[in-house]
């Protein structure tokens, strides 16, 4: 793990020039972390990003990984059209390169002058973890409160980044929809579930100082569906929800034999409309099979969730818990509305 902290205290985002957010939401929103990109997807070229609906650039520079306005401070060209070497990016337009934290290191048309600093890129931190390139627009801490990963670090594990997904919904419904235990059988009978086992059984919630968690324990395995005959009858399944206001929930999935699986659900607010879906995995059984299988399960299980996730109305999630109908199964989505209205956050939309 490595950490490259770029932000100086007056690299403060302003409000996006066009705004998918409340306000007041927005500036809640923007001292949260959120990872942005993938780690492994970072060459020499720059990267374009958007958190917030706040355009990024993310490039390396060296040892440290630097993301900024994607905005050049010369003539307002984007830099993630230009091109990187890995220590510094050229802009697209009249090639003023930029460098560690952002500084303007080469004006080519006047290579004698002094660079004013006028000419630096607004930065914010950057900080890598579970394979993810995590950042904050107004930043108040030093990224402790990126939320933990169970046995990310656990040599007995295996680490896996799965490609992102791009959602066309907002980042709290897809979230809710993770830790919704009541669709499995409607919604995943494809890849893992059965339609004939949609009982819920009772559960309970856990309110914890970052969101709250849940234990809940039914007969619905996980193993992919013809993929397998490792069923194990009568074995109960324990999935353990761990969620983290505003956007990640991570689900440690107790399999026969001490198996483990870990997927942490990291949905990046893109906009209010637009979430980019981020899923770090680990487990300690099936190490030697091929990545690109779980890559295509993952994909499969996110898929299913995908239609309904973008068709659901309103775009929002409602906080006010009389705005929707909830059963006994709800405990979990109700207690993540409970855990963002605790932060502070009302309607999340503008109109
Ligand atoms: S607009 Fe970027 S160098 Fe001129
Ligand atoms: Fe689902």
């Amino acid at each position: 793990m490595t950490t490259a902290t770029c932000a100086r205290p007056a690299d403060i985002h302003p409000l996006p020039r066009t705004m998918t957010f409340e306000v007041d939401d927005w500036n809640i929103l923007a001292r949260c972390w959120h990872p942005v990109a993938l780690v492994r997807e970072l060459g020499d070229r720059p990267l374009g990003v958007t958190l917030l609906d706040a355009p990024l650039v993310v490039y390396r520079a060296g040892d440290s990984i630097v993301v900024a306005d994607d905005l050049c401070p010369h003539r307002g060209v984007p830099l993630s059209m230009g091109k990187g070497d890995g220590q510094t990016v050229a802009c697209a337009y009249h090639g003023f390169r930029f460098g560690e934290k952002g500084r303007c290191v080469k004006v080519p048309a006047h290579p004698d002058s002094a660079i004013p600093s006028k000419l630096n890129l607004r930065t914010y931190p950057a900080v890598e973890r579970y394979g993810l390139i995590w950042t904050c627009l107004r930043p108040e801490g030093d990224g402790a409160d990126i939320p933990p990963m169970p046995h990310w670090n656990d040599p007995a594990f295996q680490q896996i980044n799965c490609p992102w997904i791009d959602i066309a919904g907002f980042a709290g419904r897809q979230v809710e929809g993770f830790i919704d235990v009541a669709h499995f059988a409607f919604v995943h009978t494809d890849t893992f579930a059965d339609p004939e086992n949609p009982v819920v059984p009772p559960y309970r919630t856990r309110i914890t100082p970052d969101g709250f968690e849940a234990e809940y324990r039914s007969s619905v395995g996980n193993y992919p569906i013809g993929k397998s005959d490792r069923g194990r009858p009568g074995f109960e399944w324990l999935r353990h929800f761990r969620v983290h206001v505003p956007f990640t929930a991570t689900l440690e999935i107790h399999f026969p034999d001490n198996g483990r699986l870990v997927i942490m659900n990291a949905a990046s607010p893109v906009s209010a409309r637009k979430t980019r879906m981020f899923a770090p995995m680990c487990r300690n059984f099936d190490k030697d099979l091929p990545l690109q299988d779980v890559y295509d399960f993952n994909l499969r299980v996110f898929e299913e969730d995908r239609a309904l996730v973008e068709a659901q109305k309103p775009e929002n999630l409602p906080l006010d818990p009389t705005l929707e109908a909830h059963v006994m199964a709800d405990r979990s989505s109700i207690a993540y509305r409970r855990a963002l209205r605790t932060m502070g956050l009302s309607q999340f939309f503008t109109a």
